[in-house]
């Protein structure tokens, strides 16, 4: 142990990690500072904006409001996690698609929670959109053309998994 210092081991992307963290300092820090994930935006830092999520064992979570010590064991995922073998995520597609990224700074994050919406909800209404998306702000889009990305990366998945 380092003086003053905690070891963290966890799974970040699917990948084992393990550093040492002050025990109270946030998962923010830790992934920007220490492992230099700096999709993970900072923002507000307390706990109001989103733009800091990340998935906790698959649930969306402000990493500004975790303690680093208390992701021992657990899976943290990144918007570096969601692609698979190189192919965009049906969310990332769609939102480019949509035009629902302007300077970007909460898309990471909203990506990320649209994500955990739709692993447990694939076929969404509105108001479930708004409502799971209600702690991520965006300054720029007016919501609109993400509202629009969920629907179409909705309809995505439904039909790649009725062609599968
Ligand atoms: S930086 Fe974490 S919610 Fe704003
Ligand atoms: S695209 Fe700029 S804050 Fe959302």
């Amino acid at each position: 142990m380092k003086e003053g210092k905690v070891l963290v081991r966890f799974r970040l992307n699917g990948k084992p990690v393990e550093t040492f963290t002050k025990p109270n300092d946030t998962l923010l820090n830790l992934l920007r500072r220490n492992l230099g994930i700096t999709s993970v935006k900072r923002g507000c830092e307390v706990g109001e904006c989103g733009a800091c999520t990340v998935l906790l064992d698959g649930n969306p979570v402000v990493s500004c409001l975790i303690l680093a010590p208390t992701v021992e064991g657990k899976e943290i995922t990144t918007i570096e996690g969601i692609s698979k073998e190189g192919e965009l995520h049906p969310l990332q597609q769609a939102f480019i698609k949509a035009g629902a990224v302007q300077c970007g700074f909460c898309t990471p994050g909203m990506i990320l929670t649209a994500k955990a919406l739709l692993d447990k909800n694939p076929n969404p209404s509105l108001r479930e959109i708004k409502e799971a998306i209600q702690g991520n702000l965006c300054r720029c889009t007016g919501y609109t053309k993400i509202i629009q990305a969920i629907q179409l990366a909705s309809k995505e998945i439904k039909s790649s998994c009725i062609s599968d």
